[in-house]
């Protein structure tokens, strides 16, 4: 995954959500992490990189090619990558299983019995099997995340967007998801995502970008951002988020 964003910002009326933001990942990257504190533009920027709304200015060019700014043409690039939020968004009326259907045959055109097979498929990949037929609220937060990666997955999509996926997660469901997300990273999968779990950003992230009040602060190897911060701002709040 090579990402170069030129000029990017995002304004709502009075708020510089993203300002003036330029980058360009290593091409070898396969997992980018922004981090920073809140407010900072970590959600907008990865709804722009995945297509979810048009930039107020500025290109974003997904290996090389130029994200388009037309709704219908972002619509057909949206469905081909992943999303999870962090407020678990499964459908709270669906099972899990029509949790994964659903998508597959309104958005991307499949027949419903090919699809129950590709969601059964893809739930038995993250031993979901055995929750298939149940709703939303019989599962845990953390069995509803993982409903969630795979209904995210289950089209295989290019590139896979989360969004603090861990952070309404107690301690040990926190870690069954984040085991799941370096998995599919082992499996090659190409991942951006937003993180308030340093020690998981450290140990997933090949890169790092900082974000805060709408600027990209510092970026870098993984390894390097943590153990030389690039910057006053990053070093101090490393040193606040990881005091505990
Ligand atoms: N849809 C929106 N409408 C208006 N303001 C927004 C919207 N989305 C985000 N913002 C504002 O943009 C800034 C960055 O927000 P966000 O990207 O959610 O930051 P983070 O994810 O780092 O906490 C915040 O001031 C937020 O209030
Ligand atoms: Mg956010």
């Amino acid at each position: 995954m090579k990402l170069t964003l030129r000029h990017v910002s995002k304004i709502y009326e009075e708020t510089r959500a993203v300002d003036d933001v330029s980058l360009e990942t290593m091409p070898d990257s396969g997992v980018l992490v922004l981090i920073g504190p809140s407010g900072g533009g970590k959600s907008t920027l990865l709804r722009l990189i995945g297509g979810l709304e048009p930039p107020t200015n500025g290109e974003i060019f997904h290996d090389g090619t130029l994200l388009p700014t037309d709704e219908i043409e972002l619509q057909s690039f949206r469905r081909k990558n992943g999303f999870l939020f962090q407020n678990f968004n499964l459908f709270p009326h669906l099972s899990a299983l029509d949790n994964l259907i659903l998508p597959l045959t309104k958005v991307h055109g499949m027949e419903k019995s090919p699809a129950e097979d590709t969601a059964r498929q893809v739930l038995a990949r993250f031993d979901l099997e055995q929750h298939a037929e149940k709703m939303p609220v019989q599962l845990s937060g953390g069995q509803q995340q993982r409903v969630g990666l795979a209904r995210a997955m289950a089209h295989q999509p290019g590139l896979l967007l989360l969004d603090e996926p861990t952070s309404a997660l107690d301690p040990e469901m926190k870690a069954e998801v984040l085991d799941v997300i370096d998995e599919l990273r082992q499996e090659g999968q190409k991942i951006i995502l937003t993180t308030h779990e340093m020690g998981f950003a450290k140990n997933i992230g090949d890169e790092i970008v900082f974000l805060s009040r709408g600027k990209i602060v510092g970026s870098g190897k993984s390894a390097g951002l943590f153990q030389n911060p690039p910057s006053p701002e990053i070093e101090q709040f490393l040193a606040r988020v990881m005091k505990w």
